[in-house]
């Protein structure tokens, strides 16, 4: 793989997850937000690009990639199982894919460094294929569970050994004959249907996923695009039971990755809590499943106008127009938080500036995601002057309809990108600014997003010297 070492990388940045490789930042109160941005490229898409990519017989060219450390993690797993991966230019990279079922045995172990879903993919992409492969990644990665993928993969009859409580390093012998399956998620995960799917290309028959809540759908969408035999049907219960027809030959196509609504959601709600603000996010992806973070903010009174909405590589897209709003709090539904799961901590951050309660429930899945995202979100919302109550499934918390929220300090950030950036566009609104204790682990997601924010006029800057 060309040009880019995620590995040397991250360990340079942040050593060995010691104290002295963090990077403190601070965000203080900043005059109106102004201008255009881009944010980067989708990171569910690029993981799934790279996989489906490396899956497939013959070259897949990808424009827009996220190369960010998450991602790159999965392109070197890739590279590992026998792709070749060719860095062309920025954004733009060429994978020659080895077919399904031609993955080789790594002769070394995958180290997925922060990220959960290129670890719970791949354990998916190898599970039906006879090699053992060796999975682990860093000290947040390492807390989180398992066992949510390896039981369900278990069904196709491969072996699996995990450390106590179903934590990585986790060790996978791929099934040599595996049958197909049905299955009923247990939990609403992306991750886990997506494992599944991805299982299930190299097995023999119709293998069948059903899942209850609509999780985002790019793994669905890119097999189709790609060539795969796959149903989506609604079962009288109202779940949705995905069918593949596995020893699928997936044929390339090129992709075109839209800019990720995680991402834009930090521009987006600056631009909602700091007066005066009003920028344009171009190019933001607006699959129906990823947008309950807008439909929300809407709800509670934010001026978001959606403009030129049009169709890219399977996805539409539009640009967003975000001005300074008065936001009142609201009770968001339960049922559309996997629509909007990786929003939560900056939707606290909106709710902080708005007038009256607002209330997020049914968030059992944040506790499992990089930290204890409700957790994290109470404490640093507390330590900054705003009352929250934390519940066991979700928060609610007591907004300041006048804007004037104290801030002054510094917030743990528990090696979590959405928590680093969550409280740093905070700062930028509150009456002292707010410091978070480490930034880089941004660069698992975001690595543009200091300077995409200070290209709107806001005052971010290194907090240690
Ligand atoms: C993702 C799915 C979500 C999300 C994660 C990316 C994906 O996780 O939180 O950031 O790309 O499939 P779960 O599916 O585990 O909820």
């Amino acid at each position: 793989m060309a040009g880019l070492d995620p590995a040397t990388h991250s360990r340079n940045k942040r050593g060995m997850e010691t104290s002295a490789n963090l990077k403190p930042l601070a965000a203080r109160k900043t005059g109106p937000l102004k201008g255009i941005a881009t944010a980067p490229g989708d990171k569910s898409v690029s993981h799934r690009a790279l996989i489906l990519g490396a899956l497939a017989v013959g070259e897949t060219s990808v424009t827009g990639l996220l190369e960010a450390e998450d991602v790159l993690r999965t392109a070197e797993a890739m590279v590992k199982l026998g792709a070749q991966i060719v860095r062309e230019r920025e954004g733009h990279w060429l994978i020659h894919g080895v077919g399904v079922g031609g993955f080789c045995e790594p002769a070394d172990v995958l180290d997925f460094g922060n990220s959960g879903t290129g670890v719970r993919l791949t354990m998916g992409a190898v599970a039906t294929t006879p090699v053992m492969t060796i999975f682990t990644g860093d000290a947040s990665l390492r807390r989180r569970p398992m066992r949510r993928v390896l039981e369900p993969l278990a069904l196709f009859g491969v072996n699996a050994a995990a450390r106590e409580g179903g934590l990585l390093p986790v060790m996978l012998k791929g099934a040599r004959s595996p049958a197909p399956v049905e299955h009923r998620l247990a939990v609403a995960s992306a991750q886990v249907k997506s494992a599944l799917l991805l299982a299930a290309l190299n097995v023999p028959g119709t293998s069948t996923i059903i899942e209850r809540a609509a999780t985002r759908d790019h793994t669905e969408r890119m097999l189709k695009a790609f060539g795969a035999e796959i149903e989506v049907e609604t079962l009288p219960d109202g779940a949705a039971a995905i069918s593949l027809t596995g020893e699928a030959e997936l044929r390339p196509t090129p992709i075109a990755v839209p800019s990720d609504p995680s991402s834009a959601a930090f521009p987006l709600v600056a631009a909602l809590i700091v007066p005066g603000s009003d920028v344009v996010i171009r190019g933001v992806m607006l699959n129906p499943r990823r947008i309950g973070l807008i439909e929300t903010l809407k709800e509670m009174g934010a001026d978001i106008q959606v403009q030129n909405i049009r169709h890219e590589g399977g996805e539409s897209v539009g640009d967003l127009r975000v001005r300074h709003s008065a936001l009142r709090g609201v009770e968001v539904p339960p049922e559309r938080a996997p629509t909007m799961i990786d929003e939560y901590p900056v939707l606290g951050v909106a709710a902080a500036f708005a007038e009256g309660k607002t209330t997020m429930r049914g968030l059992e899945e944040l506790r499992v995601k990089e930290s204890d995202r409700v957790a994290a979100v109470a404490a640093g919302l507390q330590a900054n002057g705003v009352k929250v109550e934390e519940l066991a499934d979700g928060m609610i918390v007591e907004g300041h309809a006048d804007g004037n929220v104290a801030g002054g300090a510094q917030v743990l950030t528990h090696m979590d990108h959405r928590i680093a950036m969550s409280f740093l566009v905070m700062g930028l609104a509150t009456r002292a600014p707010i410091r978070v204790d480490d930034s880089s682990m941004i660069a698992t997601s975001f690595p543009n997003f200091e300077s995409l924010m200070q290209s709107l006029g806001a005052q971010i800057a290194r907090a240690d010297r």
